[in-house]
């Protein structure tokens, strides 16, 4: 989603951006594959391959040795921190790593959860996946009252009304997702925030899905943490929490006596997964490196090369690329979800959970869910499979979501998960593969 800080209208460089991923050049049968799972987790560019194996053949070691590849392993964990602080927008030592979202969240949500007791309240809502709904709601062992916002099921987006209801003078904590990886969603985070804020609760953003689509400014959304996932943003298979400086100090982490007390480290159990940390900083450099060649694919591309461009022109931050590949992406993925929902909606049969009216696509990203009269989620991700096509069926763990609107018996949906990488051309395949499939 466009921001502020997104100013200067910008178009995707599609074929540098393909050329960078290995994977993309797969066939199934005889048919290019095209990767419709990215909600699951996204793709890698080369970089980040050659970024994790060159740190196992030159740095590999534990970190804070005296000798010289700990050494290197602590500077590629500098070098991570400070590419993420990046990329949303905050210092380095407001960065934490961790295994995944789901491993970060239950670390915090115990730690912070230390603090509550009988009559505090936490509000959840039931759009979240479950990474950010059962690590809070286990807080109710210890006598904390849980309340549950509600979302409009017409268009599956959050009940805004009912999440101020919910937030009481007891509300210690909102936890909320900044996009649905089922639905597409994408929630009005700042208010959230806003009302968090208002009523002295923290806030707690899931920015999982939502990361390889919009921009993340955690000091201007003025969160108290946020958490995402490389894996969903074209990194390696790690998570990483947001936390403001003064939360992460002031709060009493369950750790080992020996590690360090420092912020971020108190917050990071055991040894970190070194390669991938590498891969981090790779992947946010991809970030970069398209946001600059954003800058330079405009009119002026025409008459000289891009790479002459870049030369001539004055370095941009690493922060003012991430935010030009933002814009770009916006308008890519834009692009091709008018083409898409316009198209599903013609297949007979087919039902789309979620925002269809084209006005209201800034609040969706182009992540889709279907199901198809006859046919069940699994059978349709199975046929398209076979055909290329690597689509999702089932809950994606938005369980509240699929029990709420009916589908979690019968198989959940059908996602079809789009990033900048994909292409028109390949949204035109699927449709034709769908048609074909049920038979229209
Ligand atoms: C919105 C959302 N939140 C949280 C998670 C959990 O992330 P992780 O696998 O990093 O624990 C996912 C994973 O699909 C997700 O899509």
């Amino acid at each position: 989603m466009p921001t502020a800080e997104q100013t200067h209208p910008t178009s995707l460089d599609l074929s540098w951006a393909r050329s960078q991923f290995p994977a993309l050049a797969q066939t199934i049968n005889g048919h290019p594959a095209v990767f419709l799972d990215g909600p699951g987790g996204t793709q890698v560019p080369r970089r980040v391959i050659d970024a994790i194996s060159d740190y196992l053949v030159r740095h590999n070691a534990n970190s804070g040795g005296a000798f010289p590849t700990s050494r290197g392993t602590d500077r590629v964990i500098a070098e991570a921190r400070g590419a993420m602080a990046d990329f949303l927008n905050c210092d380095s030592d407001e960065i934490v790593f961790g295994a995944n979202m789901t491993s970060l969240t239950y670390a915090m949500s115990r730690s912070i959860g230390r603090e509550f007791g009988p009559g505090d309240e936490v509000v959840l809502t039931l759009l979240d996946h479950d990474a950010n709904f059962a690590p809070w709601k286990a807080l109710e062992e210890k006598g904390v009252t849980i309340r549950t916002v509600k979302f409009n099921s017409a268009e599956c987006t959050l009940d805004m009304h009912d999440l101020a209801h919910q937030i009481t003078s007891h509300t210690c904590l909102v936890a909320v997702g900044f996009a649905s990886n089922a639905v597409g969603t994408v929630n009005d985070v700042e208010e959230v925030v806003r009302l968090a804020r208002q009523a002295g609760a923290l806030s707690y953003i899931d920015a999982v899905h939502y990361a390889p689509h919009g921009l993340i400014d955690v000091r201007a959304l003025d969160c108290d943490f946020l958490v995402c996932s490389t894996y969903k943003f074209f990194g390696p298979h790690m998570g990483v929490l947001y936390g403001k400086r003064e939360h992460l100090t002031r709060l009493r982490p369950y750790k080992v006596r020996p590690s360090s007390n420092d912020v971020p480290n108190r917050w990071e159990w055991g040894t970190l997964n070194h390669e991938c940390i590498a891969g981090i900083k790779a992947c946010v450099d991809y970030w970069e490196q398209l946001g600059q060649r954003t800058c330079g694919a405009g009119p002026m591309a025409r008459e000289s090369s891009v790479e002459a461009q870049l030369a001539a022109s004055p370095r941009p931050s690493r922060r003012e690329s991430i935010i030009a590949a933002h814009a770009a992406i916006h308008a890519h993925e834009r692009a091709l979800t008018e083409k898409l929902i316009p198209g599903l909606l013609a297949i007979p049969g087919l039902k789309l959970y979620g925002i269809t009216d084209p006005r209201r696509f800034d609040h969706r990203c182009a992540t889709v869910v279907v199901r198809i009269d006859g046919h069940s989620p699994l059978e349709l991700a199975t046929k398209l499979g076979e055909r290329g096509f690597f689509t999702w069926d089932g809950n994606y763990y938005a369980l509240n979501l699929t029990e709420q609107l009916g589908v979690e018996q019968s198989g959940g949906f059908l996602r079809l998960g789009l990033v900048h990488y994909n292409t028109m051309e390949e949204v035109e395949r699927l449709l034709a593969a769908l048609r074909e499939i049920v038979g229209s």
